[in-house]
């Protein structure tokens, strides 16, 4: 089966992932471009389109679209947001406009015949995944958010500049909320072939790289002004999962049906979305730090009724 994928908000994060597709061998056959900017959006899938033909990209087509264009989409990725800017502290700051972009979205989304898999990175991401998940009509598998995937990311080339080891050489992953209430797997992290990591670094270097680690796209947006590369890439893992049916486990946000929240816990991701969640089992502190970020999110999601 060949692939059509649709791009909800095509901003840094949007047109990045949009980008990081080409460059993949994957069976896609055409990325559909919404945007409220249309004029922007228009250029932006021209430039893509004279990509193809020097990529990897079996794509035929990349072309701005309404959302009539979505009818027949397989994937639909939303990335539209609150601008991210150099100052924020918070991903909860933006939960108003989120809120509202995400009402606009998805009101236009079930006027259409859609019926895919829809990926989210849009912040604060576990509770618009949440209200997405709630706005097509329940279907918690077929909607999954970037959660935690990249902080885990992050993490792991965190420990590979603290070690000097290769990236590729250690594991492990960061769950809960993406955002301030996140927490390092510790019990998680291997190091050159199944090391623990207590034989590496000690508990001061721990909780020093663990906020590292949560503040690191914020110190990429005071230098840059946002984040892109990161998420998009961690937004085309995912996708490659689902078209590959690889059935394979990332630490992202799914519905975790016990606490009524969407929460980053190790999920099992296959061609239908989600087929398994809470793969991992925590330690105590960890099923602490777990219950304390659920609690989090439910907060977030009452203060805007969803
Ligand atoms: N999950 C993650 O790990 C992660 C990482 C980085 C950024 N983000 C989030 O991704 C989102 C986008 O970030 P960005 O840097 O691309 O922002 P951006 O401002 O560059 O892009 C947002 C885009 O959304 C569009 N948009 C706004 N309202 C819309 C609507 N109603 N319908 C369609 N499009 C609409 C805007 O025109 C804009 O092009 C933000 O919420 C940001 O916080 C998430």
């Amino acid at each position: 089966m060949s692939y059509k994928i649709g791009i909800i908000g095509c901003g840094n994060v949007g047109i990045s992932y949009a980008y990081s597709l080409i460059n993949q061998a994957l069976d896609v056959y055409e990325i559909v471009l919404i945007d409220i900017n249309k004029e922007r959006t228009q250029g932006q899938a021209q430039d893509l389109c004279h990509s193809i033909a020097t990529s990897k990209s079996y794509i035929i087509n990349i072309y701005y679209g309404d959302y009539s264009s979505v009818d027949d989409a397989d994937i639909l990725c939303i990335t539209a947001g609150m601008p991210q800017g150099s100052a924020k502290t918070s991903r909860m700051e933006d939960i108003t406009g989120a809120n509202k972009i995400i009402d606009d979205i998805m009101k236009n989304i079930n006027s259409t015949k859609f019926s895919g898999i829809i990926l989210v990175a849009s912040n604060p991401l576990d509770i618009m995944t949440y209200k997405i998940a709630k706005l097509y009509n329940n279907q918690y598998s077929k909607v999954i958010g970037s959660g935690t995937l990249l902080d885990s990311s992050r993490l792991i080339y965190e420990l590979s500049s603290k070690l000097s080891f290769p990236i590729k050489s250690i594991s492990g992953m960061v769950c809960g909320e993406h955002g301030d209430s996140q927490f390092v797997v510790w019990s998680s992290v291997k190091v050159a072939q199944n090391y623990s990591i207590d034989d590496y670094i000690t508990q001061k270097e721990k909780l020093e790289i663990e906020e590292k680690v949560k503040h690191d796209g914020f110190s990429v947006a005071k230098l840059q002004g946002y984040t892109c590369f990161g998420i998009a890439t961690a937004l085309s893992r995912i996708t490659r999962a689902i078209i590959n049916d690889e059935k394979v486990e990332f630490p992202v946000s799914t519905y975790d049906k016990e606490n009524d929240v969407y929460i980053s816990s190790l999920s099992r991701i296959g061609k239908y979305g989600v087929e398994e969640n809470k793969l991992y089992s925590f330690n105590k502190n960890e099923q602490e730090l777990y219950d304390l970020s659920c609690r989090i999110i439910k907060e977030g999601i009452n203060s805007i009724n969803i």
